[in-house]
């Protein structure tokens, strides 16, 4: 494929979300293979011990076999470009995947057939639905004895108030898997185990009402798949693009086994069509078109000593109008002054490639000297502000201290960078801002915390946990954290903004303050502030 066609090719930018354990690692690996961007399954990372090897960046990662920190992938499918987010799946270290999907048009909900929705699952649902990302359902690993489909159908609805409609249907499950009839062009696609399914799959498709279906499949599931077809057509809701494309409650819903290349296919024909292409942005100012002339991009994500030999820092930007060429000047809206972006890169797991151009919906990496934080606006010269990438509450709170009084300088700088990277939230307190009180929203960031301050800025720290279980941003008439302390309703601190949030001990204090101060309104994430308007044009 050549580079000019790469480059002008339509885009679409998803990522998948899913509960550990459902296939989102099988799954990727099989859209890059069906993509042409690898060639043998496996060279992405496809269980467990192969897991550390690639697409992990982290030290810490590679030790506990998960993935911290998520990358970006592209491939390119029938003539579409698609920007795949890898997402983390590790149920504590979710907010890095919260902001990660604030730069998806559209994800991809990955649900073990045996297993159902998960927790995971729908704690990210929550978020996409935040933003009324449209989400596609996969409903994967048929190979092995599954719940029955229409139980599946029934809790996603319930569970997380969707509507579900079914494009492919399964027939069987586990050993008497025989397929997926695929309700939009009515043909059946037929099952066949693949070892592992390290190339891409030949799928045997014949018509639904193929005489011979009923030898293949047997009298009972040929039945059993007729009584089926009627019942979903008698349900009578098609799938309607329009809708699902705006964000409505309804989700397309496919069954395969990524394992065995079952289904994937399949689900990229449709795939293509139904997922949006990158759409308007709202902006402080009105909304930005993709088709605007102006380059405009926000970054959603920091990652520092990416490359441990450089100690680098690379932000990530997702592209929302115009067109990026190599070289090119922009404007930091909220620093109000011009830059360069350093050595643009995209990234296909763990390798770079440096980039000429871009174009809405894509991801760009570039190296960070310390001057992007997440939610930062880039345009070429307007100073409008994306609405800023959201940052949610923290459950767990604590202090850090640096064992070694010597490396207070080195404790600094780590501290501050990895609060700019979104590792942890800190909150000033009055009187004592240099002992900043740290907040997360799961336990395990803190671990990453530690672990990179010590291997990383060489400033191993201790960790004093602290009694908070709650953070509140309060609105309203009069709204004030500091009176609520006066009052006793929790402890008042700031957040990086500036901006007053109340600590709360406990689900019952918070109860109280809000029973309290009926008229105030307490968001637990940080409503959308303007940053520093200063020298903005
Ligand atoms: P994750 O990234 O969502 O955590 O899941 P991952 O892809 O690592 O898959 C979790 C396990 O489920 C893996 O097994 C994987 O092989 C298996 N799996 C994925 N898709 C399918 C499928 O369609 N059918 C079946 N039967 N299994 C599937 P593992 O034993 O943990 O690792 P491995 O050694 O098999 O790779």
């Amino acid at each position: 494929m050549s580079d000019t066609f790469l480059a002008h090719a339509p885009r679409r930018t998803f990522a998948i979300i899913s509960h550990p354990d459902a296939g989102k690692t099988t799954l990727t690996e099989k859209l890059l293979l069906y993509g042409g961007a690898i060639h043998l399954a496996g060279a992405v990372k496809s269980n467990k011990a192969r897991r550390a090897a690639t697409s992990d960046w982290m030290e810490i990662e590679k030790q506990r076999g998960i993935s911290v920190t998520s990358s970006v992938m592209q491939f390119v499918y029938a003539g579409t470009r698609f920007n795949l987010l890898d997402t983390p799946g590790h149920q504590d270290f979710s907010e890095d995947t919260y902001r990660t999907l604030t730069a998806a048009d559209c994800a991809v909900m990955l649900i073990d057939a045996a297993k159902g929705v998960e927790t995971q699952t729908r704690k990210l649902f929550q978020v996409c639905r935040m933003r009324n990302t449209p989400i596609v359902t996969f409903i994967n690993k048929l190979d092995r004895p599954s719940q029955d489909p229409f139980d599946l159908m029934t809790e996603i609805e319930n569970l997380l108030g969707i509507r579900c409609v079914p494009i492919t249907w399964p027939i069987g499950s586990g050993e008497d898997f025989k397929g997926v009839y695929d309700r939009l062009t009515r043909k059946v696609h037929l099952f066949r185990v693949q070892s592992k399914g390290s190339s891409v799959a030949e799928v045997d498709v014949t018509d639904a009402k193929d005489p011979s279906l009923e030898a293949i499949l047997g009298e009972r599931q040929w039945l059993q798949l007729q009584e089926d077809i009627d019942l979903l057509d008698a349900a009578g809701d098609g799938f309607d693009l329009e809708s699902f494309r705006s964000g409505e409650f309804i989700s397309p819903v496919f069954f395969g086994s990524a394992m065995n290349n079952f289904g994937v296919g399949n689900f990229l024909d449709h795939f293509i069509e139904m997922c949006p292409p990158p759409g308007p942005r709202a902006t402080d100012t009105g909304t930005i078109e993709t088709s605007d002339k102006e380059f405009t991009a926000f970054v959603f994500k920091i990652q520092a000593n990416m490359d441990r030999a450089h100690r680098d820092r690379i932000a990530f930007l997702r592209v929302c109008s115009g067109r990026y060429e190599g070289g090119m000047r922009v404007y930091h809206v909220r620093l109000g002054k011009e830059m360069r972006l350093s050595r643009p890169t995209q990234f296909m797991a763990q390798e770079r490639s440096a980039v000429e151009e871009a174009y809405p919906g894509d991801i760009l990496g570039v190296f960070d000297p310390g001057t992007l934080r997440i939610g930062d606006t880039l345009t070429m010269g307007s100073s409008r502000m994306f609405e800023g990438v959201p940052r949610f509450s923290p459950e767990h709170f604590a202090r850090l201290r640096v064992k070694d009084p010597m490396r207070r300088k080195q404790f600094i700088t780590g501290l501050s960078e990895l609060v700019e990277e979104g590792t942890v939230q800190a909150f000033a307190v009055k009187g004592s801002e240099k002992d900043p009180i740290l907040g997360v929203v799961g336990a395990l960031q803190f671990e990453v915390l530690m672990y990179r301050m010590e291997h990383e800025y060489n400033a191993p720290c201790d960790l004093e946990s602290l009694p908070f279980t709650h953070a509140r941003w309060v609105t309203g008439d009069d709204a004030s954290p500091e009176a609520l302390e006066r009052a006793r309703y929790g402890t008042c601190v700031y957040d990086s903004d500036g901006q007053p949030v109340a600590l709360f001990r406990s689900e019952w204090e918070l109860g109280s303050a809000q029973r309290d101060y009926p008229k105030w309104t307490f968001h637990p994430a940080a409503p959308l502030i303007k940053a520093t308007l200063s020298g903005r044009k």
